[in-house]
């Protein structure tokens, strides 16, 4: 194994843009990481243009990937990550891929960015929600949900930073010992809240940041937060809170030269859904000038 990890990676990939696999190998590369891909999707480009073309894995498919590994002795991992997963069936399997991978290497980290909806909006099918909560949050090393999904995985509402610390103490006594709460909406502005349970039945560390709301709409932002935190939370495994402070400060300054570029190019940055200026940022992702501080509760 390498010096960081080597992580298997099961995301979306579009052709054009950047969301799933597109935004976090890359990042996780440049932070030293090992990276393989599984793409959970091929598509032509993200499903927030008004079309799409391409094609689905299923879950047969993605164990013949992991048997076509397992012959060859190559299923030694350091972590799992998943992110957007779009039927019971795959998920099924990814939950098969862990015990698989745990069974190579007990020490396997799973990082799992619950991806169900936003805004009070499910985007998956329903049916989904369950499998999370029941099957994999308990195998969950580390959770990185929004708002929204913190919410259907503790049953609790969030509705302040007591709330978010509260529902994170719920999914500690599910399983994950790392929950980070990338965002949620505060009177317009975001907050993130994460939470660090160091041994089972022992008080969570928890720590909030705040991050000034940008008025546009990004996508693969949520994918490239959870691949920054697995990224930074491995070199620093006992301060989530600077971990997250890495992650935040490159993630800012991405979207800050993000808008930048898109109004120098004459775009309004308010009415487009903006492709993230992943590529020119790797410098803010390889040494991220820690501007965003978190404050322990
Ligand atoms: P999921 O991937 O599960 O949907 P999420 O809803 O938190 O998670 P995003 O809404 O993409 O994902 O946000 C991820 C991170 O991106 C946030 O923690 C925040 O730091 C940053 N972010 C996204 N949009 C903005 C914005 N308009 N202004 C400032 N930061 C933003
Ligand atoms: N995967 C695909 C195929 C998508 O189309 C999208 C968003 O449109 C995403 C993932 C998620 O992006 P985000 O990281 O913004 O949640
Ligand atoms: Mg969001
Ligand atoms: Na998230
Ligand atoms: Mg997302």
């Amino acid at each position: 194994p390498s010096e960081t990890g080597r992580v298997l990676s099961i995301q979306s990939h579009t052709v054009q843009g950047y969301v799933g696999n597109k935004s976090a190998v890359f990042p996780l590369q440049l932070l030293g990481y090992d990276v393989d891909p599984v793409n959970s999707v091929q598509f032509s480009n993200h499903t927030g243009y008004p079309t799409f073309k391409g094609q689905v894995l299923n879950g047969q498919q993605l164990w013949e990937l992991i048997e076509g590994l397992e012959a060859n002795d190559l299923l030694y991992y350091t972590h799992l990550l998943t992110g957007y997963i779009g039927s019971v069936s795959f998920l099924d399997t990814v939950l098969e891929v862990v015990k698989k991978l745990r069974s190579v290497n007990p020490n396997l980290v799973y990082v799992c960015d619950p991806v169900m909806g936003d805004e009070g909006k499910l985007y998956v099918p329903q049916d989904l929600v369950s499998v999370y909560r029941q099957k994999v949050v308990p195998v969950a090393s580390m959770l990185t949900p929004n708002q929204f999904e913190a919410e259907l995985l503790s049953g609790c509402r969030i509705e302040s930073e007591a709330d978010g610390w509260e529902a994170c103490n719920a999914l500690h006594d599910v399983g994950p010992s790392k929950v980070v709460i990338t965002s949620i909406n505060i009177d317009g502005n975001l907050l993130l809240i994460g939470s660090h349970q160091k041994a089972k039945g022992q008080p969570p560390e928890q720590f909030k940041i705040s991050i000034p709301r940008i008025p546009a709409y990004f996508t693969g932002t949520g994918d490239l937060m959870t691949a920054l935190l697995l990224g930074w939370s491995n070199k620093y495994p006992d301060n989530l809170d600077k971990a997250a402070e890495l992650a935040v400060s490159s993630l800012q300054a991405l979207l800050q030269r993000t808008v930048k570029d898109y109004i120098a190019a004459g775009f309004d940055p308010q009415t487009s859904s903006l492709e993230i200026r992943l590529i020119q940022s790797q410098d803010d992702i390889r040494n991220p000038q820690p501007i965003f501080k978190a404050t322990r509760f």
